[in-house]
């Protein structure tokens, strides 16, 4: 049986699909037979992430029309063993999902695989809980900005309200926190919430803080998930929480304002 993750978030924009594609790989790094699915139909980004868009012939919406089958639509990643995508859907059609479909499906990828990921679409709507209906654990990825941290709480409520595991009084959805796109120098100033501030609100369990990194774009546009620039603070960070997530300690890092080195002050930069 596969641990079903949502990765949610509410806002648009702050880094699911980036997530998704790490922490996706690190699972499978680790041996653990991986799937991940975008759910945002339309977009079609987590192929371009992990750099597989030429290689989509079908995609999660065949599948669930019956047009073709999960073996036919599944791509298995060029470089990570145990790591397999299915694309989403380009159709305009937002309501080509069905929960019966999805269901099926997922029942499906469960007999083979260890984890299925979701990467969620953004905002709170149908696209939204349709991925995180069937989860077991939800990956709340959230920017330090009161806008971002308000729409993860307003995902919160509905992972506790409108998840299956809701509907059917069982235990209740695993919750973590991913801060992404964290500038300690902006903390410091004051014009981004700090660790603490964003725990505070949410109170749920911290999963990892990711620094705001130029890798992760260099990464995008190369096709290759962050978490194999094992030389970037963010893909370091990536792997800190996917060790996480298997139950291990790891100390947070990059949170401090990083000095500047004794030649850049010389040299006055
Ligand atoms: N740690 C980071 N440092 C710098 N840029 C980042 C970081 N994480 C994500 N980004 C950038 O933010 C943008 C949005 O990321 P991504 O597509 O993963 O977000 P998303 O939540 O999936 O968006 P959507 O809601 O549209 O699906 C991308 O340009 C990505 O490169
Ligand atoms: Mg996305």
């Amino acid at each position: 049986m596969a641990k079903i993750i949502v990765v949610t978030s509410g806002k648009g924009g702050v880094g699911k699909t980036t997530s998704s594609a790490a922490i996706g790989t690190g699972l499978a790094l680790k041996g653990h037979k991986t799937v991940i699915i975008d759910f945002d139909v339309g977009l079609r980004n987590l192929d371009l992430i992990m750099g597989c868009e030429r290689r989509v012939v079908y995609d999660f919406v065949n599948v669930i029309n019956k047009e073709a089958t999960l073996s036919q639509a599944l791509i298995k990643d060029k470089r990570t063993k145990d790591l397999f995508i299915l694309p989403a859907s380009q159709t305009r059609d937002k309501d080509a999902l069905t929960i019966e479909g999805v269901q099926e499906v997922l029942e499906e990828l469960s007999k083979e695989f260890d984890y299925i990921l979701c990467d969620s679409p953004a905002g709170i709507e149908k696209g939204a809980q349709m991925a995180l209906y069937f989860a077991d654990a939800a990956i709340v990825v959230t920017n330090p900005e009161v806008s971002s941290v308000r729409d993860s709480d307003r995902i919160l409520g509905i992972l506790q309200s409108k998840s299956k595991r809701a509907e059917e009084n069982k235990e209740p959805i695993e919750e973590y926190l991913l801060l992404t796109r964290y500038h300690p120098g902006r903390v410091a100033l004051g014009e981004m919430l700090s660790v603490s501030d964003v725990e505070d609100i949410l109170a749920i369990p911290l999963l990892g803080v990711i620094p705001e990194s130029e890798a992760v774009l260099k990464a995008s546009n190369q096709g290759t998930p962050v978490i194999l620039d094992t030389a970037s603070e963010a893909g370091i960070a990536y792997s800190d929480a996917v060790d996480r997530l298997m139950g291990e300690e790891r100390p947070l890092r990059f949170l401090d304002v990083q000095k500047k080195g004794f030649i850049k002050r010389l040299l006055g930069g």
